[in-house]
């Protein structure tokens, strides 16, 4: 079969292996770097892969050739997991973060969450469309072609409906593909104060349905902290989220261990987040149960806290693990993924190959979008990053400046030098 497009030259392409499950341990740190490589591209889809001068039979009268010299390719960036959609920003509380008052005290104050609660129920269908497509257009510049986004900072239904239809109509308008989670258990809003269960029961009985009825979201997740949900109250939610038929995600283990990791467990999900907390225990049942373990950085960078997960020792003891931005107002107000990846090597002392699986193939499992994306095995997506690099150890090296040239979505340019082309 001939190509459409062949892509030819490139100093190294970084191929993760797709091996049928999330790469578990040891499995981590393999990947096949392939020298002066090849991308074949048919209707949109890899064709094939490979080394050298490409298969005569994969060129055709109609093949168009472009060379990358001095440049690598990896699968499209995935962010696996993000609070894409809100009102307003938070930058009135940074002096309080950096006098030191803790994020659970701002919240507790009322500000925090509920502060950006606040302002997304003020926002219109148009603003928060506005303001999240600007932060997509941010990340598919920074070589991320996938995105799981959150609703959480509506807390009543009217809200929450409002900001899981941005996220719908984004994945029908927007270049990057979108994986839509409910969480309307993200806090307990101010009029629910001190009623937790009551806020809880709204959930189950009146949100869950509808956003099931609505097909509004495919995961649902709740945050799972003290002074917040207990694992009690995360275990009766998702369990009937999996009742349902949702795909379950925790907030587990971010500030403080309270069980989260237990529930996720439990009830077989797919991923538990942050787990900057965690204890041997909870890395053990993780492992057993094959929950994929989505670690955020840039939170721990952001609340200007020291303890960042544990990410080597959950490779050492057998996990999978994926890295993602955890973009929001809050905890963390960045876009960059690729700053994510260096804080994965700086910080966690993670190698290149480590993160880049963790950011292509183990986060397509994350969103189980693993049969589109997260690899160039021929069939899947051409989504590819290309970065201005000769090697794979380069962006991690070089930190903080936004390498991509290019970015290709379902074998289409939309990334050239620096700009999107739609
Ligand atoms: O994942 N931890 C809970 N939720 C977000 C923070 C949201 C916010 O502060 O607005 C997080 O860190
Ligand atoms: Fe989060």
């Amino acid at each position: 079969m001939t190509a459409d497009l062949l892509l030819v030259h490139f100093n190294q392409i970084f191929c993760p292996k797709d091996l049928g499950h999330p790469l578990y341990g040891e499995e981590m740190k393999k990947a096949e770097i392939i020298e002066d490589g090849y991308i074949a591209i048919k209707d949109g889809k890899i064709l094939a892969v490979g080394s050298g001068q490409p298969d005569a039979k994969l060129m055709g009268p109609r093949t168009k050739v472009i060379s990358y010299e001095g440049k690598i390719a990896t699968p499209g960036l995935i962010d696996c997991h993000t609070h894409l959609v809100y009102g307003g920003s938070r930058e009135h509380e940074f002096a309080k973060k950096l006098a030191g008052v803790p994020y659970l005290d701002i919240l507790a104050q009322g500000g925090g969450i509920l502060s950006t609660v606040r302002a997304t129920r003020q926002a219109s269908f148009d603003n928060l469309y506005d303001k999240s497509k600007k932060l997509l257009d941010y990340m598919l510049l920074h070589g991320v072609t996938t995105v799981e986004a959150k609703s959480g900072y509506g807390l009543d239904w009217e809200t929450e409906k409002r900001q899981l239809e941005v996220i719908k109509k984004l994945d029908a308008d927007h270049l990057v593909d979108l994986i839509s989670t409910f969480m309307a258990a993200h806090a307990v809003p101010s009029e629910y104060k001190g009623k937790s269960q009551e806020y809880l029961d709204l959930i189950i009985n009146e949100m869950l349905p509808k956003v099931k009825e609505e097909n509004l979201a495919e995961f649902c997740d709740i945050f799972c902290e003290k002074g917040v949900f207990t694992a009690e109250e995360s275990y009766e939610l998702l369990s009937k989220a999996k009742e349902l038929g949702f795909k379950l995600r925790i907030h587990a283990d971010e500030i403080e261990s309270i069980g989260g990791v237990d529930v996720a467990a439990d009830l077989g999900a797919v991923s538990a987040e942050h787990l900057m907390m965690i204890t041997d225990h909870g890395i053990e049942r993780l492992k057993e149960a094959k929950v994929i373990g989505n670690l955020l950085p840039a939170t721990t960078f952001s609340l200007m806290e020291d303890t960042y997960a544990p990410a080597k020792k959950m490779i050492e003891a057998g996990m999978a693990i994926t890295l993602a931005t955890d973009s929001n107002p809050g905890s963390c107000p960045t876009a960059n993924l690729q700053f994510i990846m260096q804080l994965g090597c700086f910080m966690m002392k993670l190698s290149p190959v480590e993160v880049l699986n963790a950011v292509t193939i183990n986060a397509a499992y994350s969103v189980q979008r693993q049969q589109e994306v997260g690899s160039f095995d021929p069939g899947k997506k051409a989504d590819i990053a290309i970065f201005d690099a000769a090697n794979c150890d380069f962006p991690f090296y070089f930190f903080a400046t936004n390498l991509i040239d290019q970015v290709y979505k379902s074998g289409r340019l939309v990334v050239d030098q620096g700009r999107i082309k739609n």
